[in-house]
């Protein structure tokens, strides 16, 4: 029997499988599911497994060579094949002395130098020693970008709110709609705002429209020779940056073998280091850098994110799970689902392997997620009763930034109570024994049974952070090798893009013959009619 066999069969002897009766059998079962690591503790026993599965699922990491595809990605071998590219933004948090080759050449003095010129200008920032064109200080920043040149500033921006310099205003614009540009333009005066044009290939639609937006903006009230003073670019192309007109002098570099999504370790974290300074930007990296090395080195038994990995593709290939959800006890974690979405969904959704076969098994899940409690007012209903299994990561700080009353007590009450919930459920007899009427028992009865990871980490800081990103990574990572496919290109965005640039014109020009179908045609054509 191959390795997905085995799994296919435990999967159905899994039907029978019950949590309750599981942790009333083996009062151990928290010992044998959990893992610690520094400041995080993962319980992963309220899952849909038995000590057997979790041998047949690291049995299916060993046949993928999970070890070795580890060491090829931090060897920057090129494993994004269908660029041809390396993928090393773990190159960029690396905070040992090694060096790490890409084509024969040492990229960590580069790595450094970019991270040197982001503290010097971001201090200059902070300190006021940069001044606007008319010699005022800045206190507004505007970070223009879209998808991964977005949401991890806006994400850990927001995450370390705690740490964030409180005279300088955050503003981050990434829809082409007018509104977004609108309304963040709306707070700013021109003599005291800086616009960091954040884009990896400094050719996306909507990023170089506000940007072009912005810099009308700025010249309208202060002359195009403002422009030098208000404007600084994070880019891989040196080009088409001194092509906008922005002095590459403020260019903050990174490299092609950063993915997109990937990329807040390096120059575009740099509203973040402005925001929270250089020394926690360092410990952000530090963070994520030992979770690497626990990634590296951990046996798979004790590995955060090999076991999140295992667990993820174990409910997507063989249990049926179409979605996951991930609920984070913390207001300030509010955009980690967000950007967890464009990490996973980015990644993995894939349905081609890398030897370019169409797959027959399901691949990356479709990821949601809102802050707890809020959450449970709304959707917790269908992950408690409804039809679909929804596998849930629980993520709660145990200290709060803000220890007001009782409120963090109440708040960390409920998510434990929400994993235990999921797990018991509860029964006719309960019901009975709380003295439900008969007619009512069918719908206060929860099965149950349903799974949830439970993350605790003591705080959330810069290193936490960075090392709870760097988790989730890792886990995306792992995913991607067990299903064979490659988790770092991302061509399905393109076509809509493309489309879109087609229909621009027509838009515009009301003689321009329509060649679509039916829908699309008449869509155009109501647009064109009403916009007149
Ligand atoms: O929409 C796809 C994408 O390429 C993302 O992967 C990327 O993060 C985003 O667009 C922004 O791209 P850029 O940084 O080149 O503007």
């Amino acid at each position: 029997m191959t390795i997905y066999q085995d799994l296919q069969k435990k999967a159905k002897e899994m039907q029978g499988f019950n949590l309750r009766e599981a942790f009333e059998k083996d009062n151990k079962r928290f010992q044998k599911f959990h893992v610690e690591w520094q400041d995080f503790l993962l319980d992963y026993s309220k899952n849909l497994i038995d000590e057997k599965t979790m041998k047949l699922l690291e049995k299916w990491a060993n046949e993928c060579q999970l070890s070795s595809a580890i060491q090829s990605m931090f060897n920057g071998e090129k494993i994004n094949t269908t660029e041809n590219r390396a993928v090393l933004h773990t190159a960029l948090r690396n905070r040992s002395s090694n060096p790490i080759f890409v084509d024969g050449k040492d990229v960590m003095p580069d790595v450094l130098k970019v991270l040197d010129h982001m503290h010097q200008f971001s201090d200059a920032i902070r300190n006021g020693t940069w001044l606007g064109a008319t010699n005022k200080r800045i206190t507004d920043i505007i970070n223009i970008g879209i998808g991964g040149s977005d949401l991890g500033p806006v994400m850990a921006t927001k995450a370390l709110t705690p740490y964030c310099e409180p005279s300088l205003h955050m503003h981050f614009v990434s829809n082409v709609d007018g509104t977004d540009m609108a309304e963040a333009l709306r707070q700013c005066h021109p003599e005291t705002t800086l616009f960091i044009i954040s884009s990896k290939t400094f050719t996306t639609l909507e990023t170089m429209t506000n940007a072009k937006t912005a810099r009308a903006w700025l010249s309208k009230a202060l002359g195009e020779n403002a422009i030098a003073k208000h404007f600084v670019a994070v880019s891989t192309n040196e080009k088409e940056v001194k092509k906008f007109g922005i002095d590459t002098e403020n260019m903050f570099v990174f490299w092609n073998w950063v993915g997109g999504r990937y990329s807040i370790w390096g120059a575009i974290g740099l509203s973040l280091m402005i925001a929270i300074g250089y020394d926690n930007f360092i410990q952000m990296l530090e963070g994520a850098h030992a979770m690497d090395q626990h990634f590296k080195t951990a046996d798979f038994k004790n590995n955060m994110p090999v076991i999140l990995g295992l667990l993820g593709a174990w409910y997507t290939g063989y249990m049926g799970a179409e979605s996951y959800a991930v609920l984070p006890y913390d207001q300030y974690l509010s955009r980690l689902p967000a950007y967890l979405q464009q990490l996973d969904m980015e990644s993995n959704g894939k349905s081609i392997d890398k030897n370019g076969k169409i797959i027959s098994y399901p691949t990356g899940p479709i990821l949601f997620g809102e802050p707890g409690t809020n959450g449970q007012h709304s959707f917790y209903q269908l992950i408690h009763q409804g039809t679909h299994l929804i596998p849930v990561d629980f993520i709660a700080p145990i200290h709060s930034h803000n220890e007001i009353g009782n409120h963090h007590d109440i708040l960390l009450a409920n998510v434990v109570a929400q994993s235990e919930a999921l797990m018991r459920g509860k029964n006719k007899k309960e019901l009975k024994d709380e003295g439900i009427s008969k007619e009512l028992i069918p719908f206060k009865t929860f099965t149950g049974n349903r799974p949830s990871n439970t993350i605790l980490i003591d705080k959330i800081t810069p290193y936490t952070l960075g090392a709870l990103i760097a988790l989730y990574e890792h886990k995306v990572f792992v995913m991607g090798i067990l299903w064979n496919i490659n988790s770092f290109d991302q061509f399905g965005v393109e076509l809509g893009k493309q489309l879109a640039k087609n229909i621009l014109p027509e838009l515009t020009d009301k003689h321009k013959k329509l060649n679509h179908d039916s829908s699309t045609n008449a869509l155009v054509e109501k647009i064109r009619k009403m916009r007149k």
